[in-house]
């Protein structure tokens, strides 16, 4: 159903605000709430961390959010057309930007969605892939490196988002959205509980949310706060044009910083009980909170298996969360480069639908690949340094100048007051993307530069 229109081209639009927000959140709330923010936060400081974050979040976050939303809603197409420079001769490297950095983040994150559909599948199969061995590590290391099945379940994650993807935003991504999101919150907090019940929890909860003065000293403030602003950017999905795409199909009548607001707001909650579900239960189990896929895969099995039967049904329903909470924001990476190929080409939703997947299939396969020894390179974590570093630090700093030079400061704040009650706060957001935003960015830029040389701070 199009209810939007651009140059006479009809547009899709979001059918409700609820819709739209689910919708969002669900691009927003993935790996980086479930696995990267507990132990991160952990890592840099518990409760110092965590007040950073919501500081880093309110500010930075909050006002790259509503700069996408503001600049999609504005321009009312997708990235390639939203970020068009020229008059005459149309050039928009910001575009191919915001066309690259989603594919190649989608080209790893896929394969992880590969990795969790295979351990839901394991362990609702009554999890004896990991329990039988109990060597977690080598149960996992074996799966991702076996070229044949490593391949398939990316191939079946991928299929997922390609099911919804092809309905389109309203009958696809909005649908799905609605229901998924809710579940994924119900699951959360149940999966919290029982992990907050479970003896030597207290420990957990001390790791998360008591100030560790050593941890300040060990990395200093201006790591920790680095680390807080990479982890804002990676968890509410900006700086890649996934929210100027969504924005894109906002009508005039929604509030973009009340949405922008809630968005930011659920995020970090579920980031907090991903904390309390996961970190509890690790420690519980007397195992050290370790990074990233180590934790989910490997430390987590270990946590199932102490709790005997009623662990397969906490790790199915831990595995449903999670892959929920992938598979959305997969979707939402994909539709960034699907409704650039719809407007640009004549291939229509299903034609552009099938290019994308395509495509991506074949990249997901070699990331897939490179994880074992068919190729040597870990593309992996060479994706995800390449984006995480570099293109989504430099494509923010970009858009802030595109939205001050090209739109324009008071287009831009008159297109974020649209339905709004309360005007005060719009200097603020001016001063804020004309200043304040781009010099934080600039401040990750140049750290994450550093430390990916190695160079010590
Ligand atoms: N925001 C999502 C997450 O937290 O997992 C999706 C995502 C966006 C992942 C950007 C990675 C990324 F670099």
């Amino acid at each position: 159903m199009a209810d939007l229109v651009n140059n006479g081209q009809k547009r899709s639009a979001w059918s409700s605000k609820f819709g739209f927000l689910m919708a969002a959140v669900g691009s927003a709330v993935g790996l980086g709430n479930i696995w990267r923010f507990p132990y991160i936060a952990g890592q840099y400081g518990g409760a110092i961390f965590l007040i950073i974050y919501i500081i880093v979040v309110a500010v930075l976050g909050f006002s790259m959010l509503t700069l996408e939303l503001v600049i999609g809603r504005n321009r009312n197409a997708n990235v390639l057309d939203a970020f068009e420079m020229g008059k005459k001769k149309k050039i928009t490297p910001i575009g191919w930007l915001c066309i690259f950095t989603p594919f190649l983040i989608v080209s790893y994150y896929n394969v992880i969605g590969g990795w969790i559909v295979k351990y839901l599948v394991g362990y609702i199969g009554g999890g004896g892939f990991v329990n039988d061995t109990g060597d977690y590590s080598a149960v996992f290391g074996n799966f991702i490196s076996d070229p044949v099945w490593s391949s398939v379940f990316t191939v079946i994650f991928i299929a997922l988002c390609a099911v919804v993807l092809i309905f389109g935003v309203q009958k696809g991504i909005e649908k799905v959205s609605k229901v998924l999101m809710p579940a994924l919150f119900f699951i959360l907090v149940f999966v919290a509980i029982v992990s907050l019940t479970m003896d030597g929890a207290l420990e957990g909860l001390k790791y998360l949310f008591v100030p560790n003065f050593e941890s300040m000293e060990e990395y200093g403030i201006l790591n920790i706060l680095n680390a807080a602003m990479g982890q804002a950017f990676f968890s509410l999905s900006v700086g890649m044009g996934i929210a100027v795409t969504y924005g894109s199909y906002l009508k005039k009548d929604q509030n973009i910083p009340k949405s922008a607001a809630i968005i930011c707001g659920f995020d970090t909650l579920v980031a907090v009980f991903a904390g309390l579900a996961i970190i509890p239960a690790v420690f519980s189990a007397g195992i050290a909170p370790t990074e990233g896929t180590g934790l989910v895969f490997v430390a987590l099995p270990a946590v199932f298996k102490t709790l005997g039967g009623f662990g397969i049904v906490i790790a199915v329903l831990f595995f449903v969360l999670i892959l929920f909470a992938a598979w959305t924001s997969a979707i939402s990476l994909l539709e960034v480069l699907i409704a650039a190929v719809e407007e640009k080409t004549k291939l229509g939703r299903k034609g552009s639908t099938a290019l994308v997947v395509g495509v991506v299939f074949v990249t997901s396969i070699i990331v897939s690949l490179s994880q074992g020894d068919v190729i040597p390179t870990d593309l992996l974590t060479l994706f995800d340094n390449i984006t995480n570093k570099i293109l989504l630090p430099v494509t923010g700093i970009l858009m802030c100048i595109f939205l001050a030079a090209k739109i324009g400061m008071q287009n831009a704040k008159d297109e974020l007051l649209l339905n709004c009650k309360s005007r005060k706060w719009a200097d603020v957001w001016g001063f804020l993307i004309k200043f304040v935003t781009p010099i934080l960015i600039a401040f990750i830029f140049v750290m994450g530069i550093l430390s990916w040389a190695g160079v010590a701070i």
